[in-house]
């Protein structure tokens, strides 16, 4: 991490000749709860010790600057004539938290900024989230605008409903926002509340493995499953799926699709299985945790579909290996990585044979990461 903020540190300052503020924002893993956010239920993520720096400071110009290290992005903006870019799509985010804090009457003067990140593109970990949330944590530092962290994680949002086009949920921008150390984050969708759990399992491990695919679309799939599960709940007479049982939802069968009968039906059991997922860590229950872990990739695949024959590939091949509890599918779906709860002593054995069999069926490199939970969105002094 060191490495990254003395690049965007030292950029910031050859290119703009004075100090910056520096921001840390993390990305984020899923434990379990995928497509619950949006539908006010409960998701289990953390942040982790990959992320995005921001280096920040105000301009002397009459013109504001964005620059993406990672790929070489130059951008020269005018604050008040702010359009989507098709060019550079990176910037959208910073445009969207700009357009959102102008919304709400918070007043921007000229600045600088100077982005580089190590969350891998495309892994699911939510670099995009992190982005955002990193840019207006070092808005609302360099302007002195007053925002709450909450208040931040929804100008995020709304900035990527608006800017870039996705209709997340607040899973993101919040777990990365307000991140704990060496914990999972048991969130409330509904009341934005959080109850923390320590990991600190002694025989096992939460182990990523990279698809290394994102398959086009993605974007609007996501946006068409949550306007059909808005859908199936107005159709029920509630604002989120949250408030409805199997049951309530068994009456409209006859009148909607089987395809949002089983998409409705995920989301209700994933919910369920994200509050069952937090006892059986209380309980120290690696089992049942894993069984869960398997279950919501069934449901992702089957009712769901969001998976892709890529991650069905890695989570079928830890089902063979008796050292993988669970495995599944992570983040929005159609690529990025899947997520193992594995024995320790069985991990390097099992990374070996998967990583051969992926490059054998798809004749690409599938990546392994090992990530520690680590503090949301700060300053870095
Ligand atoms: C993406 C969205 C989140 C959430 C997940 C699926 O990461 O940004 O809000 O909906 O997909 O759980």
């Amino acid at each position: 991490m060191n490495l990254i903020i003395q690049e965007a540190k030292q950029t910031y300052i050859n290119t703009f000749k004075n100090e910056p503020i520096l921001v840390f924002s993390p990305g984020r893993i899923n434990i379990i709860g995928e497509h619950t956010d949006y539908n006010g239920g409960f998701v289990f993520p953390a942040a982790v010790d990959l992320g995005i720096v921001v280096a920040i400071g105000k301009s002397n110009t009459n013109k504001s600057n964005a620059i993406a290290l990672d790929i070489n992005s130059n951008i020269t903006f005018d604050l008040n004539n702010l359009k989507p870019s098709k060019e550079a799509s990176w910037v959208n985010y910073v445009f969207g938290v700009i357009a959102e804090l102008q919304k709400e009457k918070k007043h921007l003067d000229n600045f600088n900024i100077v982005v580089k990140g190590n969350i891998p593109a495309g892994s699911g970990m939510s670099s995009s989230a992190a982005l955002e949330n990193g840019f207006v944590f070092g808005l609302n530092e360099l302007f002195s605008l007053g925002l709450s962290k909450t208040e931040m994680i929804f100008i995020s949002q709304k900035a990527e409903h608006n800017f870039v086009g996705v209709k997340c949920g607040i899973m993101d921008q919040y777990a990365s926002m307000f991140g704990v150390k060496n914990n999972v984050l048991l969130l409330d969708c509904k009341t934005i509340k959080a109850k923390s759990y320590e990991i600190d399992f002694k025989n096992h491990q939460f182990v990523l493995i990279n698809t290394n695919v994102k398959h086009s679309l993605a974007d609007s799939a996501y946006n068409d499953r949550r306007a059909a599960c808005e859908k199936v709940a107005k159709l029920l007479n509630v604002t989120t799926l949250r408030e409805v049982t199997e049951k309530d939802l068994q009456k409209i069968e006859a009148v909607i699709t089987p395809e949002n009968y089983q998409k409705a039906l995920y989301v209700i059991q994933e919910i369920e299985r994200t509050q069952k997922a937090a006892k059986a860590i209380e309980n120290n229950d690696l089992e049942e945790l894993g069984k869960l872990i398997y279950a919501s990739h069934n449901g992702l695949q089957n009712q769901y579909k969001v998976s892709c024959k890529e991650l069905d590939f890695l989570v079928d091949h830890a089902k063979k290996d008796n050292n993988v509890l669970g495995a599944r599918m992570m983040g929005g779906g159609f690529g990025g990585c899947t997520i193992n709860l594995i024995e320790n002593n069985g991990t390097a054995p099992f990374i070996a044979t998967i990583s051969k069999a992926y490059k054998k069926e798809f004749n690409k490199d599938c990546t392994v990461y090992f990530v520690k939970l680590a503090t949301g969105t700060h300053l870095v002094e």
